[in-house]
């Protein structure tokens, strides 16, 4: 109705313009102009509501069709490639397999000098090699360094021995990690000891033991691989796991506005479901009891390989918090961020029948086993 008080404007034109604007028999019919000021309330009303109505659609295109966060989508396209890391040290520690190991090839790509770290020695020396080959590195560029991150009385040594060889740590990323499946209800506290000293103390330990020299040199960036799971209370049997992921993000976002004003960023990587081994080594309700369970490859979940490309973006624009998922992990995340409310009523209504629906298949498997006389 108003485009012809519109436009003009739009264009910085004069009143007068408005009438021999081609929509004129329109203008006859409205009261313009002893009403003019109602009406140019009401068109930038229009313009705003459009302006939103845009914004709205474009963000959910994006979470509908994207794999990362929307800030991560757009840094992709135009922010820093990992590419601008070269000759940087950057330690990884859960190196020798998953998410941690498609890093080191990300990295070694982009030619940075690697410390791959882990308990698996000889896995290490295998992804050696490969980010020698895909990143053309040299033998002297990657440095493999055994470490069990549970050992905190080790860390110490472990940045001198890091020190030694390449002279300074750029970033550090924080990266082992391992989860449960149990009831919250039968889960020892064994458990949860055991993921908070892996997923926690562990990388707060050796943050602690690198940032002196980070602040020394007034530069540095510190990385975490939380999780979805550090963002939604929406656990199904991995409450520990959910739990160990919220309290990481704790600790590392009270880090970031402490080390902020030395030049050392701090990055909360959040995945959701990716493809790795990370159910082999998942402990059961048991203390000492190992699921030695595989991933399901028909489930839809994103490839260690994209996740580790997105964390390099993410990692090379030091962005402070980044969301990698498929869709359903994105939307969650969304609604978990804007509608907790609502987020929190869906997880209990779908959370009770999922439930239900998992404990009646345990109990047929368990019938018929039974039967089976086994
Ligand atoms: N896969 C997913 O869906 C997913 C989603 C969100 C977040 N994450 C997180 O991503 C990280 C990597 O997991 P992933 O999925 O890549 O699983 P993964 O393939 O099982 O990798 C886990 C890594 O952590 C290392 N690790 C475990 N315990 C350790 C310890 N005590 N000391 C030193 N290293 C240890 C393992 O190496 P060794 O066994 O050789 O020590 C391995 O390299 C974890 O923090 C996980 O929570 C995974």
């Amino acid at each position: 109705m108003y485009i012809q008080h519109l436009l003009p404007q739009l264009l910085g034109q004069q009143q007068t313009l408005i009438m021999n604007f081609s929509v004129t028999n329109l203008a006859a019919t409205t009261s313009y102009p002893t009403c003019y000021s109602g009406h140019l309330v009401m068109d930038w009303l229009y313009i705003v509501n459009g302006l939103v109505a845009v914004f709205v659609a474009f963000c959910l295109l994006m979470i509908l069709s994207g794999d990362s966060d929307i800030l991560l989508q757009l840094m992709e396209r135009f922010g820093k490639s990992p590419e601008c890391l070269t000759e940087k040290v950057v330690w990884i520690t859960g190196a020798s397999s998953g998410i941690g190991e498609a890093l080191a090839y990300e990295m070694a790509r982009a030619r940075c000098r690697l410390v791959l770290s882990a308990r698996r020695e000889k896995e290490l020396e295998r992804v050696k090699m490969e980010c020698i080959r895909v990143g053309g590195l040299s033998q002297e560029d990657v440095l493999v360094l055994k470490l069990d991150i549970k050992e905190y009385s080790e860390h110490e040594s472990a940045v001198q021995q890091v020190h030694k060889t390449f002279q300074k740590i750029d970033i550090l990323i924080n990266n082992a990690g391992r989860t449960n499946k149990g009831k919250w209800t039968s889960t020892c506290l064994a458990v949860d000891q055991e993921l908070l000293a892996v997923n926690v103390l562990g990388p707060v330990s050796l943050t602690r033991a690198v940032l002196p020299h980070m602040m020394s040199r007034n530069e540095g960036h510190i990385v975490v691989t939380s999780s979805v799971a550090g963002k939604l209370g929406a656990a199904l049997y991995a409450g520990s796991y959910f739990g160990s992921k919220h309290a990481l993000q704790g600790w590392f976002d009270s880090l970031r506005p402490e080390v902020y004003s030395k030049n050392i960023a701090v990055t909360s990587v959040c995945p959701g479901p990716i493809y790795t081994n990370l159910l082999q080594d998942a402990l059961k309700e048991k203390e000492g009891e190992i699921l030695q369970g595989r991933m399901d490859p028909h489930k839809h979940r994103m490839s260690s390989k994209r996740c580790a490309r997105l964390m390099a973006v993410a990692i090379a624009n030091r962005c402070d918090e980044a969301w990698i998922s498929t869709t359903s992990g994105l939307v969650s995340l969304y609604l978990n961020q804007y509608f907790p409310d609502t987020f929190k009523w869906f997880v209990k209504i779908f959370s009770a029948k999922l439930m239900a629906e998992i404990d009646n298949e345990l109990n047929t498997k368990l019938e018929s086993q039974t039967k089976n006389g086994k």
